[in-house]
């Protein structure tokens, strides 16, 4: 054999040997990079794969050797993208997202009476962080109500600091004498403006009535503003019955008028009574009679018990019931008779 032939027999033989002997490319895998790149691996080389930035592995091996039969085992690596956390919350605004992974976006938005402060989208980044700060929504500012500074009406503010934000509430008053006339308070809305304001209005109410049997204390001629009052009062006997003092109202007219009412005289003419829990003779207390809403109890006589019991009688603007049940005494019966008012009180029989 000349030696050519022998020099190729043997390169052959020696290939078909280590053709056995080599490991190809090692196959693909999605998103995922092997550490050494060739078109072939000796025997127990080793290849690592690793996920691409922004994925990690799920399941599956990664490290793998180049086995004698040449052949790379079946790699079952999986490489899943990564999630960033949840980059809230956003107080007084929402996150838009569909998914939290890997090159995903985020949206941010504020609620109504909010501005956003920061960026309006941000990126899950391939270390698992978000592109950008999370935002704050600020409450939008309300600038001072539009009142004159001296004028009329003047609002007070419900809490602390120097500036108004959404929702704050301010209270108005009027210069006295004036009226308010609308809503009190006022809110500072969303897109920055005021609820309506109140205005003030002068009124006047008419001089003020008289009442029959009284007066009206330091009651000028003259008309009455908003606010201003006027205080009754009776001419004794009649006492006054409803407030002393009257208001002249936002709509002109004077808040409620009292009335005096008439003392009541009794038609007995003599009997011992209870008066505030005291027994008083009718004769001696009573000559002028008694005040409108005042009361006196009559003792009646339980005649089958012999025993007394008391019916209160009340002064109702001038009159007085007797109750039915009371015996008045003729002058004589009054020296040998017991009085009723003297007999056991019935409730302590039995
Ligand atoms: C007055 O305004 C406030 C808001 O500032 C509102 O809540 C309230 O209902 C209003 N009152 C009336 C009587 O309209
Ligand atoms: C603000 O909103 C209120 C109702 O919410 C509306 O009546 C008013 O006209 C608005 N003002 C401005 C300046 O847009
Ligand atoms: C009545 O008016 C006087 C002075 O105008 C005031 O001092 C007083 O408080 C008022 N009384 C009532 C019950 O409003
Ligand atoms: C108050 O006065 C107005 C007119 O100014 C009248 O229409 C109204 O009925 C009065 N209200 C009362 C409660 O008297």
């Amino acid at each position: 054999m000349s030696p050519v032939p022998l020099i190729l027999w043997m390169v052959a033989v020696a290939h078909t040997v280590l053709a056995g002997r080599v490991c190809p490319r090692p196959p693909e895998i999605p998103l995922a990079t092997v550490d050494i790149k060739k078109e072939e691996y000796n025997l127990g080389e080793e290849i690592t794969y690793s996920c691409n930035p922004g994925y990690v592995p799920q399941s599956g091996s990664r490290r793998f050797t180049c086995p004698l039969t040449g052949r790379w085992p079946i790699v079952t690596l999986r490489c899943i993208p990564k999630k960033c956390s949840y980059p809230g919350p956003l107080n007084n605004g929402k996150i838009h997202y569909t998914h939290l992974s890997y090159q995903s976006l985020v949206s941010f938005s504020c609620d109504a009476g909010y501005i956003l402060q920061g960026h309006k989208t941000s990126q899950c980044l391939a270390d698992g962080q978000w592109s950008e700060k999370l935002p704050e929504c600020q409450s939008v500012i309300c600038p001072p109500p539009p009142v004159s500074p001296f004028g009329a009406l003047f609002y007070l503010r419900l809490k602390p600091g120097n500036i108004l934000v959404f929702q704050d509430v301010v209270k108005f008053e009027c210069l006295s004498p004036l009226a308010l006339f609308g809503n009190e308070t006022a809110k500072c809305l969303a897109n920055g403006s005021w609820s309506a304001l109140p205005e003030c209005r002068s009124v006047q109410c008419p001089h003020p009535v008289q009442v029959e049997n009284g007066y009206i204390n330091l009651a000028v001629r003259r008309t009455y503003q908003y606010n201003e009052n006027v205080t009754y009062g009776c001419y004794p006997p009649y006492v006054l019955d409803g407030p002393a003092v009257s208001k002249c109202d936002k709509t002109g007219n004077w808040s409620i008028k009292p009335t005096c009412r008439a003392p009541c005289t009794i038609p007995v003419k003599r009997a011992t009574v209870l008066y505030n829990e005291q027994k008083v003779k009718l004769q001696d207390h009573f000559r002028d009679g008694i005040q409108h809403a005042e009361t006196i109890w009559f003792f009646c006589k339980n005649k089958e018990h012999h025993c007394s019991y008391t019916v209160p009688a009340q002064c109702k603007d001038g009159t007085l019931s007797v109750p039915p049940c009371f015996k008045e005494r003729g002058w004589f019966s009054s020296l040998v008779k017991t009085d009723v008012a003297d007999l056991t009180p019935c409730e302590s029989i039995n």
